[in-house]
This record gives structure tokens, C-alpha cells and sequence, in this order.
């Protein structure tokens, strides 16, 4: 049995071969993701810091937004997406506009008032202290500096045709995954706290009706098989019914983003 108490930060830490493919794909940069971060105003000449880089997509679509005369700090506390980073920054000519850095604690290795944006694409909730990291990056921002957090919330989503008891059932015995389950709701106040000057809000609905993120709930479903208290069979029993119903055409996830955007 895997300890649960830090299964949140570990399944990042060690992700399994197959699961970086699917990550290969999941974390592609897309223009539909466009509305996501174009909150951040990413532009020319700005210092980025994609915190949570994955296997740095997004990364490299930063770098090109901020130009010759800007520059990127890449940060992943999984050590093959910090190389796959890294390797990605070569192939598209970009070694001299990106820094890739292996993360080992959630302490931002930036003078203070030294970046001009952060970008924290679904990672607060995996992280130890999401108030900590948002004031961290408070204090790196210079002034003027935007933070701009994504991120989902487990407690709202629309899981179509699994009945409401299931699939919160699933969620609960998945929780382990997550530092902070109910994220999405607390980025605004977390913000708050933290004396950032001006917070702005907004959700994005992303809905898939054809399976396209089925992904995400197998993802879950992974995460409670490892946890163990819900039975296998009822997991089981849950995945077949969501392929039965993408087949059938009865599928429909809704799985709203956070946004908060704020400005020191
Ligand atoms: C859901 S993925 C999001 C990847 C990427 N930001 C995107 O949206 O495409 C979460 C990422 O955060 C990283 N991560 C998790 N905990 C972290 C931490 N404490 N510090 C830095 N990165 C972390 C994971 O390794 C993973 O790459």
C-alpha cells in the first residue's frame, strides 16, 4: 500500500512511463487554451515563471510570447518533465530564452520583485501550502507583476450519466491526490490574504461531450485504486460505464476552471 498522507506530491514526483505519454498529450499547447491564460497578458520582453511546467508545451509557447528580449523560468518537481523541458527548448532553438528548474521544495528561487508574470496552470492543489506559494509569488512579482492561478474544484462539476452518489463516492476515494480538493473556490480569498492589489475572477466551463478529457476521471479512478477504500469492482464498475456511455453517446463531463488573475 502507498502512503497516503503525501500521495499528493509523490504521484507527481514518480509518475508511471505510460501515464508521461498520456501527459505528452493532455498538456499540448492548443489555441483553444488561449481564454485560459490570456488573463496573464503574456507579451514582450516580460520575465515568466510557468510554475508546474509538465513537460513544458506551455513553456514554450511562453517563450515565444516574450520574445529575444524576454526569458522563462521553467519549474516541475518531476525530474523527466524538467529534461523533457529541456529537451523541448533545444529542439525549437529557445536554450538561450528558457531556464529549466528541478524543484525540490515550493520556495520560488527568485530575487524578491525580479518576474514579471507567473503562470500556475492546475498545480496549487497539489502543492503543501497553496496560501505560502501565492504569497511566495507575491513577493517575487515586481511591482505590477500578475499571478495568474488556474485551477478546478472537486466539489463542482457535472458528471453525466453517472448518478451524483457515485461519482462523489469515486472523487472522495481519489482525494488523497490532492493537497487541496476544493481549490478552485479558495484562489480568490487565498489572493486576498496574500495583499495582492487588484484580484480578478473568472470560470471557463470546459465541457467535453465526446471523451476528449475522459482521461482526467481515469486519472481519478487510478488514484483510488491506490488509496483502496473503495472496492475495485465498484471502480470498475464506474470506468465501464463511463465508456459505455461515451460509446452511446450519453457522456457529458463539465469540469469548471478557476481563473484568478492578481496583481501586486
Ligand atoms: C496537472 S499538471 C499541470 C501541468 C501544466 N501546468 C499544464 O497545465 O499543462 C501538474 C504539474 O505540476 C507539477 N507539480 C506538482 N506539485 C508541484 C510542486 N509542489 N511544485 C512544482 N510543480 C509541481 C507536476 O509535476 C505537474 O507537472
Amino acid at each position: 500500500m502507498v502512503p497516503l498522507d503525501t500521495f499528493y506530491r509523490d504521484h507527481w514526483v514518480e509518475v508511471a512511463e505510460e501515464r508521461h505519454e498520456v501527459y505528452e498529450q493532455v498538456f499540448a499547447w492548443s489555441p483553444e487554451l488561449e481564454p485560459l491564460i490570456a488573463p496573464a497578458g503574456f507579451g514582450p520582453d516580460q520575465v515568466v515563471v510557468d510554475y508546474g511546467c509538465g513537460p513544458g508545451q506551455m513553456c514554450v509557447e511562453l517563450a515565444k510570447r516574450v520574445g529575444p528580449g524576454g526569458h522563462v523560468h521553467a519549474m516541475d518537481i518531476n525530474e523527466k518533465f524538467v529534461r523533457r523541458t529541456r529537451e523541448r527548448a533545444q529542439a525549437e532553438g529557445l536554450t538561450d530564452r528558457i531556464t529549466v528548474h528541478h524543484m525540490s521544495d515550493d520556495r520560488l528561487p527568485f530575487e524578491d520583485g525580479s518576474i514579471d508574470r507567473i503562470l500556475c496552470k492546475n498545480v496549487l492543489k497539489y502543492v503543501d501550502d497553496p496560501l505560502a506559494s501565492i504569497q511566495d509569488c507575491h513577493r517575487v512579482l515586481a511591482p505590477g507583476g500578475r499571478l495568474h492561478v488556474t485551477d478546478n474544484d472537486w466539489g463542482f462539476y457535472v458528471f453525466e450519466p453517472l448518478s451524483q452518489a457515485r461519482t462523489a463516492a469515486l472523487i472522495s476515494a481519489a482525494s488523497h491526490a490532492y493537497k487541496s480538493p476544493l481549490l478552485g473556490r479558495k484562489l480568490y480569498g487565498l489572493c486576498q490574504t496574500a495583499g495582492y492589489s487588484t484580484i480578478d475572477l473568472g470560470i471557463l466551463p470546459t465541457i467535453d461531450t465526446d471523451g476528449q478529457f475522459a482521461g482526467v476521471i481515469r486519472n481519478i479512478a487510478s488514484y483510488a485504486r491506490a488509496g483502496g477504500s473503495l472496492p475495485e469492482a465498484e471502480i470498475d464498475a464506474v470506468m465501464a460505464e463511463v465508456d459505455a456511455a461515451i460509446a452511446d453517446g450519453s457522456y457529458l463531463f463539465i469540469l469548471p476552471q478557476f481563473m484568478v488573475t492578481a496583481t501586486v
